[in-house]
């Protein structure tokens, strides 16, 4: 971070010592370093992906959301997921549709938890501008 602060290679003006000394970027360095990652990280990494997959097939999500949660007719797209993990918490106890309810007592939170982290690991779906099929 040092070198790259003294001779920036973008629009950031470079920070000479006789403003920042090293031992003062140094500080700077750990205090970023001391900054835990973002709400959104930390909430997908309290899920275990591995885990998440076996739960997904074991309880039947894939049946009508598809193996990576891609959706198919039965059931829209969960992978990776366009809402919270506490807005999936909230649905799957109380769906608002044709989805069944899953109680606690039968998926955990950390169940879902996990699930939710393993619906994160795919990539979003291309939009369709860059499906050529679809721009002929
Ligand atoms: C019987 C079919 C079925 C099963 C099994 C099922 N779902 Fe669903 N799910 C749906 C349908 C249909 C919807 C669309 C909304 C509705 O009608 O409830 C949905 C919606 C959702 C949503 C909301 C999507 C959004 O963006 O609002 C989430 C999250 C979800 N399902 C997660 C799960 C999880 C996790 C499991 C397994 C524990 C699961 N579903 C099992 C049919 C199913």
């Amino acid at each position: 971070m040092i070198s790259y602060v003294r001779q920036p290679t973008g629009k950031m003006p470079p920070v000479p010592n006789s403003t920042a000394s090293d031992k003062d970027l140094a500080d700077v360095y750990s205090f970023l370093q001391s900054i835990p990652p973002s709400a959104a990280s930390s909430e997908n990494s309290h899920g275990d992906a591995a885990n998440g997959k076996k739960l997904f097939a074991a309880y039947g999500c894939y049946e009508c959301h598809d193996r990576q949660g891609q959706g198919a007719s039965t059931a829209p797209r969960i992978g990776p997921p366009g809402i919270s993990l506490v807005a999936v918490l909230r649905y799957v106890r109380q769906p608002t549709g044709q989805m069944p309810p899953y109680t606690a007592k039968f998926v955990s939170d950390q169940d879902l938890a996990d699930i939710y982290a393993y619906l994160s690991s795919f990539p979003p779906p291309a939009p369709a501008a860059n499906i050529p099929l679809l721009n002929q």
